[in-house]
Parts: C-alpha cells; sequence; structure tokens
C-alpha cells in the first residue's frame, strides 16, 4: 500500500473566515463538499473545494445506518481526524452528532473543543435554532468558530415530518427566517439550508450578513454543499431531487473488482511484472536445501504448546 504524505498546494491560500466573508461580500459561489476519509479528503483538497464537511452523513454513506442519528462522537472523531490527514487548504468543519451537543452549554462546549483538539477541526456545525442557538453562543464565547443548519435538520426529521422539503409554508419559511437570524446573531459564521424552496431562500439570503451554503435550496445561496458520494456516485439507490451525479464511482468500483477476480479466476493475475524475483545461486541453494531436507512432519505440536 502507498504510504500516507500530506498533499502541498503552495498556490492556494489556507481558507479562513474572513475570506469566506470577503466570498459572501464580493458574491463569489462557496464551494463546500462532505469528505469522510484520508482519499476522499485528498480528493476534495486537489479538486480546490473552500470548504470541507465531515458530515454526519457518514452515519448513512460510511457506516451503512439509514438515518444520521446513531453515528456517536467517537467514530465522528476518527473520520475528522482521517479527513484532516488530507486536508491542507479548506476550512475544515466537524458536524457535531446527534446527542453530542443538545443536553447543556457545557455538553456542548466540551465536545466542540473535542473536535478541534482531538480531530484538528477548524469548526463545527450543529443543527436546528431554538436550544442549539443557545449551544452555538456558547461554542462561539469557547473560541470555536460555529456553523448553523436550518430548514431540513436530518438528526430531528422524524420531528419535521420526516424528509421533505421545509418552508413551504409562510409560517414555517418565517420560523425559518427567525433561525437563521438567532444564529447568526449569536456568531454563526456560515449557515446551511437544506432542502428550502429558492424563493425562500433567496428572499432570505440578502438579508443575512452570513453567508448561506445551500443544499437544495435553490440558486440563490452564497455558496452550496453537496454529499461526497451522492455527488460521485458512490452508493446506489434512492437520491434527494437536489444531488447531481457528476460521475458513477460506485459502477467502476463494481467494474473494477469483478476485472480483478475474473483474472485471479483464469490465473492471468499476477504477471511477470507484479512478481518478485530472486538469484539464480540462491535459488539453487534453496532448492538443494529443499531435496536434501525433508520438511514432512515438521508441522506445529500443538500438544506442546503451553497456553
Ligand atoms: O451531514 C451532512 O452531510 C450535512 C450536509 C448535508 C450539510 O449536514
Amino acid at each position: 500500500m502507498s504510504s500516507a504524505a500530506r498533499p502541498e498546494h503552495p498556490s492556494r491560500q489556507r481558507m479562513t473566515l474572513p475570506r469566506l466573508a470577503a466570498m459572501k461580500d464580493a458574491g463569489e459561489p462557496i464551494v463546500m463538499v462532505t469528505a469522510y476519509d484520508y482519499p476522499s479528503a485528498l480528493a476534495v483538497e486537489e479538486a480546490g473545494v473552500d470548504v470541507v464537511l465531515v458530515g454526519d452523513s457518514a452515519a448513512m454513506t460510511v457506516l451503512g445506518h439509514d438515518s444520521t442519528v446513531p453515528v456517536g462522537i467517537e467514530e465522528m472523531l476518527m473520520l475528522a481526524a482521517a479527513v484532516r490527514r488530507g486536508l491542507r487548504t479548506p476550512l475544515l468543519v466537524g458536524d457535531m452528532p446527534f446527542g453530542s451537543y443538545e443536553r447543556s452549554n457545557e455538553q456542548a462546549v466540551e465536545n466542540a473543543q473535542r473536535f478541534v483538539k482531538e480531530a484538528g477541526c477548524d469548526a463545527v456545525k450543529l443543527e436546528r435554532g431554538g436550544s442549539s442557538v443557545d449551544r452555538a453562543r456558547a461554542i462561539v464565547r469557547a473560541g470555536i468558530p460555529v456553523m448553523g443548519h436550518v430548514g431540513l435538520t436530518p438528526q430531528t426529521a422524524t420531528a419535521l415530518g420526516g424528509y421533505r422539503a421545509q418552508g413551504r409554508t409562510a409560517n414555517r419559511a418565517i420560523e425559518i427566517a427567525e433561525e437563521a437570524v438567532a444564529l447568526q446573531s449569536v456568531g454563526c459564521f456560515a449557515i446551511v439550508f437544506e432542502a428550502v424552496p429558492a424563493a425562500v431562500t433567496e428572499a432570505l439570503v440578502a438579508r443575512l450578513e452570513a453567508p448561506v451554503i445551500g443544499i437544495g435550496a435553490g440558486a440563490g445561496t452564497d455558496g452550496q454543499v453537496l454529499v461526497f458520494h451522492d455527488l460521485l456516485g458512490i452508493h446506489q439507490g434512492h437520491t434527494a431531487r437536489f444531488v447531481k451525479r457528476y460521475a458513477a464511482i460506485h459502477d467502476a468500483m463494481v467494474e473494477g473488482v469483478r476485472a480483478y477476480a475474473a483474472d485471479v479466476r483464469r490465473r492471468s493475475f499476477p504477471g511477470p511484472e507484479h512478481i518478485y524475483g530472486v538469484e539464480p545461486a540462491e535459488l539453487a541453494e534453496f532448492r538443494s536445501y529443499l531435496e536434501n531436507e525433508s520438511l514432512a512432519g515438521r508441522s506445529w505440536d500443538w500438544s506442546a504448546t503451553e497456553i
């Protein structure tokens, strides 16, 4: 296996919060994507994105759960640390999983600090308005930048009536507006809008100072985020209508493994270019040893082993 090396991109500057704010002011679209491990981090680094989220969507994309709820803080920290090792320039945001921040401001600050200290994240993200506004304030006051997330918040999707667009009634749109304003007022440096009608988002973006990063929120946002596995077609099955597929990596992986299996079965792998040689004299000596020495009966005598 090849050894790990941190990528160097001297021409690109590290993303900072002032640079993100400047991008909003300049109308320059912010590109955000999720990543969950070292190879995906290398890919998004090389592609030159601005912000990388180690999303709790890892519960589904990487760990095979059917919602984001089951993933725990230890799992998220392990994934975030792996992403950190592959990333240099984008801002790295760790997604606080369900159950890791709701109980109290103390719990929220403690776990946010773990994302920074143990995984090397630059910032954390949490979901919802309501009590999350208080948690966001506490984390910001502890010196850790926070990204908000409103609209469809998958950690509490059941309470929202399932995975469905939010803000399609005036009342719900007002709730989303109030949540976004509250998160901004406690210092969130950006806010994700998920599955919100484009017209509702557009009306709000102009009134918010914090950059709005949309996923299923139309083209009027300050930036877009997609899940790595969705945009690259790494998994099969249903995807939300807001996903655009840019590759079919799952199909390429199956094809690759199938071709390897076929090669092994017809003994055409390994080929001469994949094998190691040995000096003829060394081989001759080894062969003569085999001829003179019987290796039969040399198997391990387990009865003589003390356990
Ligand atoms: O967990 C995640 O991937 C997210 C994005 C969809 C914003 O929260």
